[in-house]
């Protein structure tokens, strides 16, 4: 009876460990933050109890069978072919084809509240189209004429209250859109696009990440959603759609000159430049994200000048090269320039 107990603690303490790990942190599952993320989490619920309560069922009648077994083998011999076989019926049967039924309809119920694909609810164009790249997240908001559209990268805003059509795309391998407290995994495929809606209740910022291993930097592939009431949207919307400031200074006009003269300018854009660059993220407004590499790096002076030269050692596989070439007052003369990049 010890052991019976000391199993079904350690049990109950991993159980414990593992929800508290999911429900706390900076990216938690079970603490939806819009209506498509709620759907999904009160059917986790759902599952998580009935789970739980067949659970709780199973290992009383194992304790119960244990605990009271007596007599011999030779009493406990097979039934005969006659013998009442209401429990496996009922029990091994009716009662698991019931629950299994009602979970998978409840799920059907879900998967229906998340059209996707060419579904007509999404007729319209998308007001955000997400490109997964190893290993970041082009960003283009299609919202207004052609010629404002805007594209930014790992970074994305969207006014609080408002639901969003999003179109999921990928340049490369599969990866898989994931912000759990907005909306559940989705995949990008290669040549096929999804469609998402989602919505956030409140101003912040959600933390999200690649939900699908696509190579070595997979898990520093960070995507992070800044809610923003309305009016806070549009102006950033506003400021995103102009082009590059120009540099403050004849020491950030170096800058500019050494990004414009290097391998810089083969792969990143910057709107308002020459640089037309498409393998990297936009640059145009680098300042003004939070974060480098798809946020796997704060966005301050000193990793901006590591990540130019260093970029194979802080996230190894990048396309980004070291380029290590750059000397110290040209280096730093660059890094001016781009955070002037606001
Ligand atoms: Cu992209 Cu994992």
């Amino acid at each position: 009876m010890r052991k019976t107990r000391r199993v079904a603690f350690v049990c109950a303490a991993v159980a414990a460990a593992l929800a508290a790990g999911g429900c706390r942190g900076v990216q938690p599952m079970l603490a939806p933050g819009g209506p498509q993320a709620r759907s999904i989490a009160h059917l986790g619920w759902f599952v998580l109890i009935t789970f739980c309560a067949v659970t709780v069922v199973m290992w009383v009648l194992i304790v119960w069978v244990a605990a009271r077994r007596r007599g011999t083998l030779a009493e406990h011999a097979p039934h005969d072919a006659g013998a009442d076989k209401s429990w496996i019926v009922v029990g091994g049967f009716l009662i698991p084809a019931t629950i299994l039924c009602v979970i998978f309809v409840s799920t059907l119920n879900t998967m229906k509240a998340f059209p996707m694909g060419d579904h007509e609810q999404h007729a319209g164009p998308p007001a955000v189209t997400i490109t997964a790249h190893q290993w970041w997240w082009e960003i283009e908001y299609q919202i207004g004429g052609v010629a404002q559209h805007v594209v930014d990268a790992s970074e994305l805003h969207i006014p609080a209250g408002r639901p969003v059509d999003i179109e999921l795309r990928t340049h490369d391998v599969i990866h898989s859109f994931w912000v759990p407290r907005l909306h559940g995994k989705v995949d990008m495929v290669p040549g096929f696009p999804n469609r998402i809606r989602i919505q956030a209740d409140e101003t912040g910022l959600y933390r999200g990440e690649c939900g699908e291993y696509c190579g070595p930097q997979h898990a520093h592939m960070i995507l992070l959603v800044d809610v923003q009431p309305q009016a806070d949207f549009d102006a950033w919307l506003g400021r995103a759609r102009q082009p590059a400031a120009p540099p403050a200074d004849s020491f950030a006009a170096r800058g500019q000159q050494v990004f414009m003269t290097s391998a810089c300018v083969l792969c990143h854009s910057i709107r308002g430049t020459d640089a037309h660059g498409l393998v990297g993220p936009d640059l145009t407004h680098l300042a003004s994200r939070k974060g480098l590499a798809a946020n796997a790096f704060p966005n301050s002076t000193a990793y901006l000048a590591a990540w130019v030269t260093h970029a194979q050692t802080m996230k190894p596989n990048a396309q980004m090269p070291d380029i290590t070439a750059f000397s110290g007052d040209d280096l730093r003369a660059l890094v001016a320039y781009l955070e002037g990049l606001k």
